[in-house]
């Protein structure tokens, strides 16, 4: 299927968890999110996929967006659970029976817990995903084309490296920018090992862009501060996937400079992830090098986990991930809130924008909505509500959503409009 991706995006932990996780340790080992809960079996998902995959041609997508849960297939290092891999499988062979085409993300934030005796910044780690990647490929290779095959390298840079919040829980640049470096790698071993089983696949990376400003816009601090994040957070990949060339620069906190040389090979299409505009201030107090805050200044409203509403860095996104010069993908964008009406207004806004830059020129190949269902949130458990269905956590009942319904007329506007298949 060739014509525009029009989907919702998951990740395999926050919909069903995954016991022999680090992130299952994470939180025995008491660091639990916002809210005190653990994952445990999140939505059910593990038993419930079939009817839940169904649920897609209901809401009129195409696509689908997943991740594996790599502690589910290699729970204990170099013993690989068949049954796991076959389960797998058969989930992408229901994605294809239901004609709908399937994006798949192996990091997505996730590793088997085994993983941190060695980490992404030694060899052995890497190569540890690598063999994880060839049994995938081996396993269904052949059934797969679109692959963002790691999701926010960014935020786990920051998350994992610099606050401490995520496993691995670190607070070390240098370390944390020789991970990505290894993590960067391994896109590129994986890459061409699922090319060699399907020459026609395509590889991007899940890229979570954000749009910056001064949280006073007459101070020059504040300005500068928002260029360097600008930089930091949203324009170092993008040009590392043009040039191979990263340029890591914190001010006050690092700078790291690698190669990765196959990198743009490897990169066939750009993945944003896009959700928010986030308002800097220096200096900073509780945070690194400013303080981040979110502010309601067209009032749109803040979303539940108070994130602002922003359209227009969509926009902003979309036009710097052109310039590394490859098809996008919108692989991630949504709203966590319990006003179905907002998140409506939400999606409506953000399709539009999407529209506006197909009909500019920008060469965008699919959107994916986060999320399909209500889903663990990584810092704050259960309560921020992502779905297009609904998921009553005491029935593990689906309930759709009426912003199910735009989404799927939506849908019917961008396949009509937008149709790629070659004539
Ligand atoms: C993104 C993550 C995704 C989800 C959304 C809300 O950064 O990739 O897993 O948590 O945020």
């Amino acid at each position: 299927m060739k014509d525009f991706l029009w989907g919702v995006a998951t990740s395999a932990y926050q919909l069903e968890g995954g016991p022999d996780s680090d992130w299952a340790q994470w939180e025995e080992a008491g660091r639990l999110n916002a809210r005190h809960e653990r994952c445990g079996a999140a939505t059910g998902h593990a038993r419930s996929w079939k009817s839940d995959l169904a649920l897609l041609p209901a809401i009129g997508a195409n696509a689908y967006r997943f991740s594996l849960e790599w502690s589910r297939i290699e729970p204990s290092k170099g013993h690989i659970d068949g049954a796991a891999l076959e389960d797998a499988r058969r989930r992408i062979e229901a994605l294809r029976a239901l004609g709908i085409e399937p994006m798949m993300t192996l990091f997505h934030y996730t590793h088997p817990a085994w993983f941190w005796e060695y980490g992404w910044d030694s060899r052995e780690g890497r190569a540890a995903f690598v063999r994880f990647a060839s049994r995938a490929a081996e396993a269904f290779g052949d059934l797969v084309s679109w692959h963002s095959l790691v999701n926010e390298p960014i935020v786990f840079l920051l998350g994992g490296y610099l606050e401490g919040v995520i496993p691995p829980g670190r607070r070390d640049f240098a370390l944390g920018a020789r991970a990505l470096e290894g993590m960067l790698h391994g896109f590129v071993e994986a890459a061409a090992l699922f090319r060699s089983a399907n020459p026609a696949a395509r590889f991007g990376i899940a890229h979570n862009m954000l749009d910056f400003a001064p949280e006073r816009p007459s101070s020059w601090a504040d300005r500068r501060l928002t260029a360097a994040a600008d930089r930091f957070y949203n324009r170092a990949l993008l040009e590392a996937m043009a040039t191979g060339e990263v340029d890591l620069r914190l001010p006050l906190v690092g700078k790291a400079r690698f190669r990765v040389a196959d990198l743009p090979r490897a990169v066939d299409f750009v993945g944003v992830n896009y959700y928010s505009r986030a308002h800097l201030r220096f200096p900073g107090r509780t945070r690194l090098a400013g303080e981040v805050s979110y502010r309601d200044r067209h009032g749109r409203g803040l979303t539940d986990l108070g994130w602002e509403i922003h359209p227009a860095g969509l926009a902003a996104a979309l036009a710097a991930a052109a310039e590394a010069g490859r098809p996008i993908v919108v692989t991630e964008n949504g709203i966590a809130t319990g006003s179905d009406r907002l998140r409506s207004d939400f999606l409506r806004e953000h399709a539009l924008v999407v529209r506006h830059a197909l009909d500019s020129g920008v060469d965008v190949r699919g959107y994916f909505h986060w999320s399909l269902l209500d889903n663990f949130e990584w810092l704050e458990g259960f309560a921020p509500r992502f779905g297009l269905f609904e998921v009553d956590y005491a029935t593990l009942a689906r309930r759709r959503r009426p912003s199910a319904d735009l989404f799927a007329e939506l849908g019917r506007m961008f396949r009509l409009h937008f149709d790629f298949t070659p004539r």
